[in-house]
């Protein structure tokens, strides 16, 4: 079993993730990229854009469909945010204890409930088997769980709070009534910190896009069905901050909102899930670790109530394993939004047929909302390989399009006769790949690094490379070595990269 702990000491180690504001202790639910956390990142921005943007999946009809990108303000006018119902509606049930003075999200909290005991013992649901017994017995309980019944707090009568024994305390009767808690950050804009200058840090990338459904109808050749996509931060005061960068304060959405007639919003559900799920599989993770989910009625957003409801795709992470947890969410999100901002703002959001200008309506959207930050988690974990036979003890698996750096050129020794060769590839390749030149060390340390940070490939100048011009190309996952001309290199590489090996779904092999 893959210990978080040492993936996220790996990627404190290489500088992937950093925690934000280390020298001061850090910030709960804030984090930094390093250089290769950036490239990764990036990487993944990039190819999403792609998939979406520059190069949208091929329609039912056979040609492709149509999709723009905007980047819109992370501060809008606070009105945005009574419109869509964040003001209102964004925030999970909270409870507090009196006596620890910690607080709750009332859905995590699990309780062992018996008709025999007076005192019902409660725990955080990532609580380890053992740690409950242990709480058991400080209580004086019979340490067997399966006496009991390990229902939710939120299948609670209030009335029964006063038997729950909350988490780190001994005593019963120390819960709070839940309260809400909106989850929305807020700023004052302009000089004084008054009511009237309150607005807020976007909690959706979504909103940017609602709000300029009008502007790029109006100033681009869009027809309805069509999309508009946005990467960007997005802000949460998220309760219990947790499991690394997958849940945190401040993080990354790639989302896209597809406009379509009402008629055909069940069509494009499936068709866009169905896409979905192909990109995260053509990036690298595997079938066995995806499932997709229905949401239960009562997880449901205030916005897909109406419509076919939410889709997840899910990953199996370290933390949720055996279980899953969302990595992206496909919503119909109906017309609940553009027909907020009609009654909020007093603008038409209804579209009109070009060819019929009888056929008017407020069209329904379908949203693939994914979270870069969270993907880029996943990839790291799913890249995440222990082999005990290599020096580094482990690798990142990344896919040669995801690698933060797609080769490495290392000369055998530092002698001139071997750097020279290597400088001036170097210089030739990087013009096209993120290429690391690395001449320090003995070769097997530099080897071991490359497997840490996942690079793909390593291209070796040796004594041979002076006398016919080959280079050892060393691949990450095999270590196997072979010998090739020295000019067939960016050949090599770009070969790798193709987007065709992504589409095979799987990693390098
Ligand atoms: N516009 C719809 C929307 O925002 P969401 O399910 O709340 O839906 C979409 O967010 C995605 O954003 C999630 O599937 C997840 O990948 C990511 N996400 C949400 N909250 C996050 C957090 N606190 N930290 C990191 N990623 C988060």
């Amino acid at each position: 079993m893959i210990d978080m702990k040492d993936i996220v000491a790996l990627c404190k180690r290489r500088g992937f993730v950093f925690p934000a504001s280390d020298i001061y202790g850090g910030l709960n639910g804030f984090w930094d990229y390093g250089p290769l956390g950036t490239e990764l990142k990036n990487n993944l921005r990039d190819l999403w854009w792609k998939a979406m943007v520059t190069c949208p999946p091929i329609g039912p009809d056979g040609t492709p469909v149509e999709i723009v990108g905007i980047d819109s303000a992370i501060i809008q006018n606070p009105k945005t945010w009574e419109a869509s119902g964040h003001v209102g509606g964004f925030s999970d049930p909270m409870v507090d204890c009196t006596e620890t003075k910690k607080r709750y999200r009332q859905d995590h909290l699990v309780v062992l409930t018996s008709p025999k005991a007076d005192r019902w013992p409660a725990f955080h649901e990532e609580t380890e088997d053992g740690e409950i017994e242990k709480k058991l017995k400080k209580l004086g309980m019979p340490k067997d769980v399966s006496l009991f019944e390990k229902v939710n707090l939120t299948t609670l009568d209030v009335s029964d709070y006063a038997k729950v024994v909350a988490p780190d305390v001994s005593e019963p009767g120390t819960l709070t009534e839940p309260k809400q808690f909106n989850l929305m950050f807020h700023t004052f804009v302009g000089a004084t910190a008054t009511e009237d200058n309150k607005a807020y840090l976007r909690p959706e990338t979504a909103q940017g896009i609602f709000l300029n459904y009008k502007n790029v109808l109006d100033s681009s050749r869009v027809k309805i069905p069509f999309g508009i996509a946005q990467i960007g931060k997005a802000y949460r005061n998220e309760v219990t901050p947790r499991n690394f960068i997958f849940r945190s304060r401040e993080f990354e959405q790639m989302e896209m909102e597809w406009f379509c007639h009402p008629d055909e919003a069940e069509k494009w559900h499936t068709f866009w899930f169905e896409e979905r799920t192909k990109f995260w599989k053509s990036v690298g993770l595997s079938s066995d670790n995806l499932i997709m989910r229905e949401h239960d009625s009562d997880e449901l957003a205030h916005y897909a109530k109406e419509g076919l409801g939410t889709s997840d795709i899910e990953y199996r992470f370290p933390f949720t394993a055996p279980g899953y947890g969302e990595l992206e969410g496909i919503a119909h999100r109906c017309d609940f939004d553009l027909k907020q901002h009609q009654e909020h703002s007093g603008t038409k959001m209804e579209y009109v047929d070009p060819q019929d200008p009888q056929n008017r309506f407020i069209p329904h959207v379908i949203e693939p909302a994914a979270g870069l930050t969270r993907g880029v988690l996943a990839l790291i974990c799913e890249a995440y390989t222990v082999d005990e036979s290599r020096p580094s003890g482990v690798y990142l698996n990344f896919h040669p399009a995801i690698a933060p750096k797609k080769a490495a050129i290392l000369p055998l020794t530092a002698k001139d006769e071997h750097v020279a060769p290597a400088q001036k590839l170097y210089l030739e390749l990087r013009e096209e790949f993120a290429i690391d030149l690395d001449i320090k060390q003995n070769i097997g340390k530099r080897y071991a690094r490359q497997d840490e940070i996942g690079t793909p490939y390593c291209f070796t100048i040796d004594n041979d490379t002076i006398a016919d011009g080959t280079v050892t190309v060393r691949d990450r996952n095999t270590m196997a070595q072979e010998r090739i001309h020295i000019d067939k290199v960016a050949e090599y590489l770009r070969e790798k990269m193709k987007p065709a090996s992504i589409e095979a779904g799987a990693k390098a092999a």
